[in-house]
């Protein structure tokens, strides 16, 4: 039986995450696995946070804290805010970890010993007065193609140009403010992907089925020319290269941070509860019975297509490579950018201070970014909560479940048979399950979406069709009929929307009295689907799943985040 492993790209550490990290990467990740589990399948979905690199350091040095305090306290706080977000995590790791320590050094070792890693001479930024040599974002200085006057030396955030610390014009120091500064000779560790590169070709040739904007991104890189990378940075915080001569190194932090996708999966191991064995080896070496998926933004691609698979490929060891990478465009806040180091757009924790994590959750993969780069707005959010949930999918649970309670009492009635409408209910609802099945297992979020809307909508549709509240005077057989059907599309559509919606499919299943086993996934038969619950079957009425967005939220929202005219567009 086949295994499945799943990993979203790693947060940074520095802050808890906005709406267009989670869109990319976390929440897709989840909705997948859990969608995974729902079908009975075996599972390992593995995240962490992305800790080493200058931006970790700056972070920690803004706050007044030593790094290690600073990456403990908000691994802590981004694990809590991705559990309140129903992210469910078999392990959520440190790239800071003794296991990713142990094997991005086990690792580099061997590139070296099969030729695909090796010490070369460079120049680089060394501030006399910091007595250090300085990594790109060390150094600041004006952006030779726009002129803004704080450019850092790997890009500008201004024009988006990416930057050599040595393009900058009256560079100066990050951490003294120093412009005594020098380029210097320095040695450090290249990955040599270039004599990698037909390998990685010839591997993303077989990958056909993979998103356009997987592969796109991939072969553009390719043609480019795949340049040999230096994987060392003069910092402190970090993987040590331990080396002579490398004293002061540690690893790039985009060496180290994809190794911990295997780091991650050993925590995980270390962390089984007693009695437990759990190999994280097998999910990793010649694990042939795995497969893998990788969900992460757009931006994130070249990473994982090229650097990462090179990383595993030179090691000529039987490490495993990903199956499937789902690639994500960009959500903007209203046409421009989210942005953290700016504090620009929503983030989760603000997030769920006005909504619950359903609601959010529901919003992003109705509206995720797949096809293109998609635009947040308050309005697009206002409609997916009113319309889709609150006056669809709500509906239905509450007049289905309210008027039963209210004519028969706690427990699902007895009479009638199913007739012609249930038959044309069961071949809609088993339409309706064959297509979000097969668009959630292709990775089409938005399309799963509004495949789950329109189950909903069957729902509604069936009752406006069979009209209970006005057959209950001539026909309370029937009546009865229809609120139990009715009610056994509540058991589907409770499966159906778990992996999107966890809680509130937990709600609808408490109000339905039923419990895990009573979950399973629909068979090939829907009518019997709609037919599990007999009468006699207790239920109660859940207080109201989704309360509506009103204009004054809206006018609060916009006025505490930000609306068009702050978000630049
Ligand atoms: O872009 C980012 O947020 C990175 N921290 C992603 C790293 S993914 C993985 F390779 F670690
Ligand atoms: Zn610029």
């Amino acid at each position: 039986m086949t295994r499945h492993l799943v990993t979203s790209a790693l947060p940074y550490i520095n802050g808890v995450k906005h709406l267009g990290n989670l869109v990319g990467s976390m929440l897709p990740a989840d909705v997948y696995a859990r969608h995974l589990r729902a079908r009975g399948e075996q599972v390992l979905y593995i995240c962490a946070t992305d800790e080493h690199g200058t931006p970790a350091e700056l972070a920690a040095r803004a706050a007044g804290l030593d790094v290690e305090e600073y990456c403990r306290r908000q691994h802590a706080l981004q694990a809590d805010v991705g559990a309140r977000f129903g992210l469910s995590w078999d392990h959520f790791g440190r790239s800071s970890s003794a296991r990713n320590h142990t094997l991005t050094q086990q690792f580099a070792r061997r590139l070296e010993a099969q030729g695909f890693l090796e010490e070369r001479e460079t120049k680089q930024v060394y501030s006399v007065a910091d007595d250090r040599f300085l990594p790109d974002r060390y150094v600041v200085g004006t952006c030779p193609h726009c002129g803004y006057d704080a450019a850092r030396g790997d890009q500008c955030e201004n024009c988006t140009r990416l930057l050599d610390p040595t393009d900058l014009i009256e560079p100066r120091s990050a951490i003294s403010g120093s412009t005594d500064l020098e380029v210097r000779s320095t040695r450090h560790l290249y990955l040599l992907q270039s004599k990698l590169s037909d390998e990685v070709r010839a591997w993303i040739d077989t990958k056909a089925d993979w998103p356009v904007l997987v592969t796109s991104i991939a072969y553009k890189w390719l043609d480019e020319g795949v340049a040999d990378r230096d994987v060392t940075r003069n910092l402190r915080w970090g993987v040590p290269v331990g080396r002579p001569g490398f004293e002061d190194q540690v690893f790039y932090v985009w060496f180290d941070a994809p190794i911990e996708y295997l780091g991650a999966t050993w925590e995980w191991a270390d962390a089984a509860p007693p009695g437990e064995a759990r190999d994280w080896r097998s999910w990793w070496w010649e694990a042939d019975d795995v497969r893998y998926t990788q969900f992460m933004g757009k931006d994130n691609v070249p990473f994982h297509t090229i650097s990462f698979p090179s990383t595993i490929l030179g090691t000529r060891e039987p490490w495993k490579l990903v199956d499937t990478i789902k690639g994500t465009n960009y959500l903007t806040y209203y046409g421009g950018k989210f942005s953290t180091s700016r504090g620009v757009g929503v983030f989760m924790d603000d997030a769920l201070e006005i909504l619950p994590a359903d609601q959010w959750r529901w919003y992003l993969m109705a509206n995720s970014p797949e096809s293109s780069d998609s635009a947040f707005t308050w309005e697009l959010l206002a409609e997916a909560v009113n319309k889709d949930l609150a006056d669809t999918l709500g509906n239905f649970v509450n007049r289905t479940l309210t008027f039963t309670q209210r004519r028969f009492g706690d427990a699902l009635p007895e009479g009638g048979e199913p007739g012609e409408l249930e038959a044309e209910l069961a071949a809609d609802v088993g339409r309706a399950v064959a297509a979000y099945t097969a668009e959630i297992e292709a990775l089409h979020f938005r399309k799963a979406a509004r495949e789950l809307r329109g189950l909903w909508a069957v729902g509604n549709t069936y009752l406006e069709r069979r009209e209970p509240w006005r057959t209950i005077k001539t026909d309370p057989a029937t009546t009865a009929c229809t609120l139990r059907t009715a009610a056994n599309l509540l058991r589907v559509t409770a499966v159906l929307s778990a992996a999107i919606l966890p809680s509130t499919a937990e709600r609808i299943a408490a109000a339905l009295g039923l419990g895990p086993a009573d979950l399973a996934w629909p068979g090939g038969d829907p009518a019997a689907e709609l037919a599990r619950l007999g009468p006699g079957h207790a239920f109660s009425v859940p207080e109201v799943l989704f309360r509506k967005i009103a204009d004054e939220d809206l006018i609060a929202w916009r006025a505490r985040f930000g609306g068009p005219a702050e978000a630049g567009a």
